[in-house]
């Protein structure tokens, strides 16, 4: 079974901040996409890799491409304004044949391999599965200023990215969000739950490693795993 990996990279990364796109950041010496293709390069279930980057910064991914021997790189494209668009035209690189794919951000470059494989062994008998961790913190229900209610803990999980697919249903949900104008999805499974409500969908465990950088704060972070994880 082919599992093709679309790393997404086609956002601004406004809320970083920093003076490139935080894609193109450099964590501990080598850029966050570098290190977020580096591990699906390295897992052995992995058969292709699609980037998708911003329009604006195609040449700046084609060197960063050309400089790595990625074997199973498998083609860069442009993204779009949302999330969904730059999503979407990664899905077009696809292998048309039967097989899965595995939707991951670009900006959660500490991914592991134990991660990976366990979304790719759930796909075995899931067509959606998703990676999700559950929350340590007491979660509540609020309009903002007071408590509405409190959630059942063991019942709240936090969405991470990789998130995998039979690419065949993927594609018709991303076609059914496309015919009815819907762009906002935050994650790929979120459409199979709005298009295909009666489709199962696997929840595997992320990890608390596993963060997307989102913030100039979560770079230092990101440092302080990564020498943990040499030691
Ligand atoms: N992404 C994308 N295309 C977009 C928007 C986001 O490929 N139009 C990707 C980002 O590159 C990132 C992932 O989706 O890897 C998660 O998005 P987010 O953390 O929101 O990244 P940015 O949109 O780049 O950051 P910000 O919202 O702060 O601008
Ligand atoms: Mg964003």
């Amino acid at each position: 079974m082919r599992n093709t990996a679309i790393i997404l990279a086609g956002g601004k990364g406004e809320r970083a901040g920093f003076a490139v796109p935080k894609q193109f950041a450099e964590l501990a010496g080598r850029t966050v996409i570098e290190r977020t293709v580096d591990a699906f390069e390295r897992h052995p279930m992995i058969t292709g890799i699609v980037i998708v980057t911003i329009a604006d910064c195609m040449d700046r991914m084609q060197t960063i491409v050309e400089r790595n021997t990625w074997h199973k790189f498998a083609g860069l494209c442009s993204g779009g304004f949302t999330r969904f668009a730059s999503a979407n035209a990664g899905l077009m690189l696809c292998p048309a044949a039967e097989g899965n794919v595995l939707i991951h951000d670009g900006a959660r470059p500490l991914v592991g391999q134990e991660v990976i494989s366990r979304v790719i062994t759930a796909l075995e008998g899931s067509e959606a599965v998703i990676t999700a961790v559950p929350s340590t913190d007491s979660l509540v229900m609020t309009d903002g200023g007071s408590v509405e209610s409190y959630l059942d803990r063991s019942k709240v999980w936090r969405v991470q990215t990789p998130q995998g697919f039979r690419t065949s249903l993927l594609r018709s949900a991303y076609l059914e969000a496309l015919r009815h104008s819907y762009f906002d999805a935050t994650d790929d499974a979120m459409l199979i739950r709005r298009y295909f409500p009666d489709r199962h969908i696997a929840v595997v465990e992320g990890s608390e490693s596993n963060i997307k950088l989102t913030y100039p704060g979560d770079m230092k972070r990101m440092e302080q795993i990564l020498a943990t994880q040499k030691q």
